[in-house]
């Protein structure tokens, strides 16, 4: 079984090659320029990890995981222009590089090439492969959607910002997994038990980001702290603070939602300390990250061979960036 680390690089070995044409380069640049930024690589490493955890690595899973990484990418790029981000992986997002007509075309022929990988799959599962890929992107788009109308509304109960995650971020995770676990050969028993350890640590993994956005240290975060306050992003940290609020505290957050002062951000911050929400992350991370544990444990393989997934939850847990 192979770490985290050692899979990363098997799958950067194959990956970090040409993807694109030469010409135009006004196109194609700011494609290389956005995957040579790296990033954490978790989607392909876990599509590596769910076919290592019932046979020996497929070539097709390499395909496999690059479509998957490649998707991502291409949701990244436009998920920047929606949310206006500046940053990414510590660098200029690509709209602010290049503009936004570039970042969305951009962003479109990295989707297109996603396809392309997905079409090398040689064995019989690229029917099913395709069908999950396509239903998670759907998903995704939904999710994402669902996020910028939440931006909108005055309030979103807990409940309804859990479902919007795990359209946006968790059914990703739990597909590539899977997508993994097909190509290692892996029944459909197994595979449900794995996509839903995908689906929790998912749960988990955003509302780690959600945390991060507010709380993180600029210096390791990569991107914008803060601008999921300037979006009046609906996360768990503004839905738990005007729940517990009191009602002044619930005045002030009102009032910061709809008048944008220049030091929206530090106020809000203090108002989210006040009502104990940065606390509260904990708690409801942990949550996500016991039931993902009870499903990888509900999968029937020897246990020595969950390893590596138990420490890619540790990981993800403890990420700072
Ligand atoms: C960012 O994903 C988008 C979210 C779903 C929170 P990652 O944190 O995996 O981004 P990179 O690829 O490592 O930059
Ligand atoms: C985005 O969630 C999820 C997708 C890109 C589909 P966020 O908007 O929180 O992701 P970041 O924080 O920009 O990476
Ligand atoms: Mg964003
Ligand atoms: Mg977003
Ligand atoms: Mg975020």
């Amino acid at each position: 079984m192979r770490s985290f680390e050692e899979l990363s690089n098997a799958f950067l070995t194959q990956f970090n090659t040409g993807h694109f044409p030469a010409e135009p380069a006004s196109l194609y640049q700011p494609a290389d320029y956005f995957l040579g930024l790296g990033g954490k690589r978790i989607r392909p490493v876990m599509c590596l990890m769910g076919n290592e955890l019932f046979d020996e690595l497929q070539p097709d899973a390499f395909y496999a995981a690059t479509a998957i990484e490649m998707f991502h990418n291409f949701t990244l790029i436009h998920d920047d222009i929606m949310d206006k981000a500046p940053l990414r992986r510590g660098m200029p997002t690509v709209h602010e590089k290049f503009g936004s007509s570039t970042a969305l075309l951009t962003g479109d022929v990295i989707f297109v090439v996603a396809y392309d990988y997905l079409n090398k799959i040689k064995g019989p599962h690229l029917q099913k492969i395709l069908h999950i890929f396509n239903r998670t992107a759907r998903e995704v788009c939904e999710g994402q959607q669902i996020d910028m109308d939440f931006e909108k509304v005055e309030q979103v109960s807990l409940e309804d910002y859990l479902r919007m995650i795990e359209l946006k971020t968790s059914v990703l995770l739990a597909a590539s997994l899977q997508i993994g676990s097909i190509l290692g050969g892996a029944g459909d028993g197994n595979q449900q038990h794995l996509y839903q350890f995908g689906r929790c640590l998912g749960l988990a993994f955003q509302v780690q980001d959600d945390y991060l956005d507010a709380f993180g240290d600029p210096a390791k975060f990569g991107k914008q702290v803060g601008g999921d306050i300037l979006s009046n992003k609906k996360t768990f940290l503004l839905i738990k603070a005007l729940e517990v609020a009191n009602p002044s505290q619930r005045r002030d957050i009102r009032e910061l939602l709809e008048t944008n002062p220049a030091d929206k951000v530090s106020q809000m911050l203090s108002l989210f300390r006040q009502c104990g929400v940065d606390a509260w992350a904990n708690e409801l991370k942990e949550k996500y990250i016991s039931s993902a544990f009870q499903h990888l444990d509900d999968i029937a393989v020897l246990s020595v061979r969950k390893t590596p997934l138990k420490e890619l939850a540790d990981f993800l847990m403890q990420r700072d960036y």
